[in-house]
């Protein structure tokens, strides 16, 4: 007698579609196959639906704490789940900063609390405390290593060359890295916004304060630096050519991750049409960059789609530039958003599936998560590639309350969001109390 049984869904398994059915027990995946509603408990019709692993996004910024007023990891993890997202990977760019032992354990102990989905956390890795890097990356519910080069939201910054190096030697767990190079934006900044009249210093200049050359040249130093060290990086939310050349001729020690706003929205349109609030860090480029994105897509160059969820809210965002804070929201909008590219033949399911599950479990080494297979955890992302329907700020589950894509039609959604068994999102309502979430376990590093 098996738990749950999901029946007659198109299956993406790790050897690719398949038409069968799914058995649950005890939380995890029992066996895939053909069944009867009486094998289980409990059925879910998945017919003309999509059994997907459940949905990994492995960068988000959920602000708790010290920015509750934007988001708690409660909304965060509620939109998530809404979203059709499993487990998030939380970023260290709170207040106080996530970059202790005990910043940790408080995420942790509130997330066991409060949480609507799996989670880990990043630790900040700054030179300060390089040296205790090496046991600390391995707490539990730690899911890597963040350094940012280029100043952000927060007060975390690792940009100077012997200060990430620090950083690179001491461990072997995922760095993941915010590739910016504050020197050149510094110079940037203090020939173009600092000397425009102020009627003319608009969010249109964001991509050029924070250039192209600025992302391409830190990614230059952050790869030297992992080769000197024999350390591998994860190269985050890369947006612009130059770097892709770059991470293409390193592919033995980088991975790298794209999010769904760069292949999606581009520059000076979303501008002109979001004002600031299509402001993030690195910048939405030119279409010849988005163009050079949705290649490396296609060639293999990306192994991960990340939301990089960054809420703030709309009063925050609409102080003048470049006052105003960079990020949007997107842990909900995520996979809706890269279903749609599904439809339009931008990518395939399977390789969807790839980036948001397959990718996660390999870059992470997350323990039993990230693939239908017999064994591991039994989380589902169950999806409608027909559905139609319009994004919409009202629906939207983050303390921000708006989406850059409000107003776009999308063609495809989650219907069920399912945690270890359980169906906790399933037809837009959301079926659990905070606190179901648990922490996000890893493999041993070798
Ligand atoms: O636009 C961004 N917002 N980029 C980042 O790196 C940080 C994020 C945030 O936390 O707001």
């Amino acid at each position: 007698m098996y738990d749950l049984i999901l029946k007659n869904g198109e299956v993406l398994t790790p050897s690719g579609r398949m038409e069968c059915d799914v058995a649950v027990r005890d939380g995890k995946i029992a066996a895939l196959g053909q069944f009867q509603a009486s094998d289980a408990a409990e059925m879910i019709d998945c017919r003309g639906l999509h059994v997907l692993p459940g949905v990994i996004d492995t960068q988000v910024h959920f602000r708790e704490p010290g920015g509750e007023h934007k988001e708690t990891l409660e909304t965060g993890t509620k939109a998530a789940i809404a979203g059709g997202v499993t487990a998030i990977f939380e970023m260290p760019n709170t207040n106080p900063l996530t970059i202790t032992p005990e910043s940790l354990q408080w995420k942790l102990d509130k997330a066991a609390e409060t949480a609507y989905c799996d989670y880990a956390f990043y630790l900040g890795g700054t030179a300060d405390y390089a040296d205790q890097l090496n046991e600390w990356e391995n707490l539990p519910g730690v899911c890597g290593i963040k350094i940012f080069m280029g100043s952000s939201t927060g007060s975390l910054l690792t940009s100077e060359d012997d200060a990430i190096e620090a950083v690179l030697k001491n461990g072997r767990r995922i760095v993941a890295v915010h590739a910016e190079d504050e020197q050149i934006m510094a110079k940037n900044k203090a020939e173009m916004l600092d000397v425009l009249a102020p009627e003319d210093v608009t969010v249109a200049l964001h991509p050029k304060w924070r250039s192209a050359e600025s992302s391409a040249n830190a990614v230059r130093r952050v790869v030297n630096l992992a080769r000197k060290t024999g350390r591998r990086v994860h190269v985050l939310h890369i947006t612009c050519a130059e770097e892709i050349e770059i991470l293409r001729a390193n592919k033995d020690l980088v991975t790298v991750e794209v999010l769904p706003n760069h292949l999606s929205l581009y520059a000076p349109d979303c501008y002109e049409r979001l004002g600031s609030k299509a402001q993030q860090n690195p910048p939405i480029r030119e279409q010849n960059h988005q163009q050079a994105l949705w290649q490396a897509i296609a060639d293999g160059t990306i192994d991960i789609i990340g939301s990089d969820h960054a809420p703030h809210t709309l009063d925050e965002k609409a102080q003048p530039y470049p006052k105003s804070p960079s990020g949007t929201p997107g842990v909900q909008t995520m996979l809706p958003v890269m279903l749609d590219h599904v439809n339009n033949g931008r990518l395939t399911l399977e390789r969807l599936v790839d980036l948001l599950c397959h990718g996660p479990q390999r870059v992470h080494q997350i323990a039993g998560k990230g693939r239908i297979a017999a064994g591991y955890d039994a989380d589902f992302t169950i999806v409608d590639l027909q559905k139609i329907r319009e994004v919409t700020d009202k629906d939207q589950y983050s303390k921000a309350g708006w989406s850059p894509f409000a107003g776009q039609k999308l063609k495809g959604w989650p219907i069920y969001t399912i945690i270890r068994g359980k169906a906790v999102m399933a037809e837009d309502e959301i079926r659990i109390q905070p606190g179901y979430g648990q922490a996000v376990k890893f493999r041993e590093t070798l």
